[in-house]
């Protein structure tokens, strides 16, 4: 049983749609992680890997997922049910609702620490002149102290029930279309006020220096997981977000200009962060300090310094919020969809669920780290790996190139077709094969 049209809901406008799923596609993944990846692989290697990752296997995903979704106008379950009856195809979508319940666990718990930092900033607690060692501290004051992190956590988790229980067009669409537009605003005076700091070529350079010496399989490996975090890949949201966009609209335009999107945003990130750094003769740490450690050092080095950290942390929760009612939205619809409870039932006891999931993620990093390890390293490049099979081999290429023609579709998709069935699932394959032999040699020590 599917429930209908009506009770589903829609998008009302193909820019309300673009808008929801750049906002999905735009996140955590951009602004914190992004940038620290870079740094971490010696900063333009690791740029001009993740640029080929999302050309060659993100953009080929995305509109397979999306084409999925809108063929079937079902969440994920109830997609691959229709396409491929009486197979076991149906639990690629519940891998997705489960590794969406599971993301959006420990996404809340980073958010949270945002909102937290949000409020310092609002409240000038950051002091000028802090040293490394002491912004170290609050940040361990923060995100070590389970209370406070709980609690910052809870915060952000009610914020994600309330834009999703509003539904898709009074909900997703709405929050969307009035915070994209002030995301991309905070984006575009941050990134001017920081490519205008003394010293910010260095930061340009550090960001652009293509080292191809640099390049390991290891940063192949990291820049392709990233690519399928940050678009939303590999767990059926963006076939959920399909799913609710009408035949009318072309869904090629569409994915082409989310990807575009979000690839600028995360390097627009960079020409943020890495400017500031260098102005403040700091370094770019290769770890996930870098937005909660190295950043508060080097605010009160800026002029009007407390008004870019406010504008920062702000940024980053919008960021954030927009792309956690999507992963919500994943789970949320499964029950309405498949089980017919209503959506104000599904999304605040999901939502409650997934904080408890969140609880001990936020108490013990170990414990986060295993739910990051197993979501974000494996099921999303598994997901992503069957979907392109499902798409390429099971469902087929011509019936999702008929889907993605519908409303309009661009020149180009044969070779789309060739990516989809040969060059995504090989190179996925390749994802799942490495990390798990990794894993299976370092366990044989
Ligand atoms: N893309 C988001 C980011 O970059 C995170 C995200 C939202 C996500 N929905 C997702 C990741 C679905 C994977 C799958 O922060």
């Amino acid at each position: 049983m599917v429930a209908d049209a009506a009770s589903r809901g829609k998008f009302g406008s193909n820019v309300g749609f673009i808008l929801a799923a750049a906002g999905s596609a735009i996140g955590l993944g951009n602004i914190w992680g992004f940038p620290y990846m870079a740094a971490q692989s010696g900063g333009g290697a690791f740029v001009l890997l993740y640029l080929i990752a999302v050309g060659l296997i993100g953009v080929p995903v995305l509109l397979a997922e999306l084409s999925i979704g809108r063929a079937t106008q079902c969440s994920p379950v109830g997609a691959f049910a229709r396409l491929a009856p009486r197979s076991a195809w149906p639990l690629v979508g519940a891998l997705g609702v489960a590794t969406g319940f599971a993301i959006l666990a420990f996404y809340s718990v980073v958010a949270g620490w945002t909102v937290g930092y949000l409020f310092k900033a609002l409240t000038f607690q950051f002091e000028s002149g802090m040293t490394h060692e002491q912004s170290q501290a609050i940040f361990q004051g923060l995100s070590g102290s389970a209370g406070q992190s709980i609690l910052w956590t809870a915060v952000f988790m009610v914020l994600t029930i309330l834009v999703v229980r509003g539904g898709i067009q009074g909900g997703i669409e709405r929050a969307s279309k009035i915070l994209m537009p002030v995301f991309f605003l905070l984006m575009l005076a941050l990134v001017i006020r920081a490519v205008t700091l003394s010293n910010a070529s260095g930061g340009i350079r550090y960001l652009f220096h293509f080292d191809l010496s640099a390049i390991t399989p290891t940063i192949v490996l990291n820049a392709l997981a990233q690519a399928l975090f940050s678009l939303s890949l590999g767990m059926g949201a963006m076939i959920t977000y399909g799913s609710y966009l009408s035949h009318e609209e072309n869904l090629v335009g569409a994915g082409i200009t989310v990807a575009l999107a979000d690839t600028s945003i995360a390097l627009m990130a960079g020409l943020m962060i890495f400017p500031a750094i260098f102005h403040a003769g700091a370094q770019p740490a290769g770890d996930e300090g870098l937005v909660f450690v190295v950043l508060p050092t080097i605010f009160d080095k800026l002029p009007a310094g407390n008004l870019f950290a406010i504008a920062f942390y702000a940024l980053l929760l919008i960021a954030a919020l927009t792309s956690s009612i999507s992963l919500l939205e994943v789970v949320v619809s499964y029950f309405v969809d498949e089980r017919q409870w209503s959506r104000e039932k599904s999304t605040w006891l999901l939502g409650i669920a997934c904080f408890l999931l969140a609880v001990p993620c936020a108490a013990s990093d170990a414990f986060m780290g295993i739910v990051i390890q197993i979501f974000y390293i494996y099921a999303l490049a598994i997901g992503a790996l069957l979907i392109c099979v499902f798409t390429g081999w099971r469902w087929g290429t011509a019936s999702a190139v008929g889907e993605l023609r519908r409303g309009g579709g661009l020149p180009g998709l044969g070779g789309w077709a060739v990516l989809i069935r040969w060059v995504c699932p090989v190179v996925a394959a390749l994802i799942v094969g490495t990390r798990i032999w990794g894993l299976v040699s370092s366990m044989l020590g």
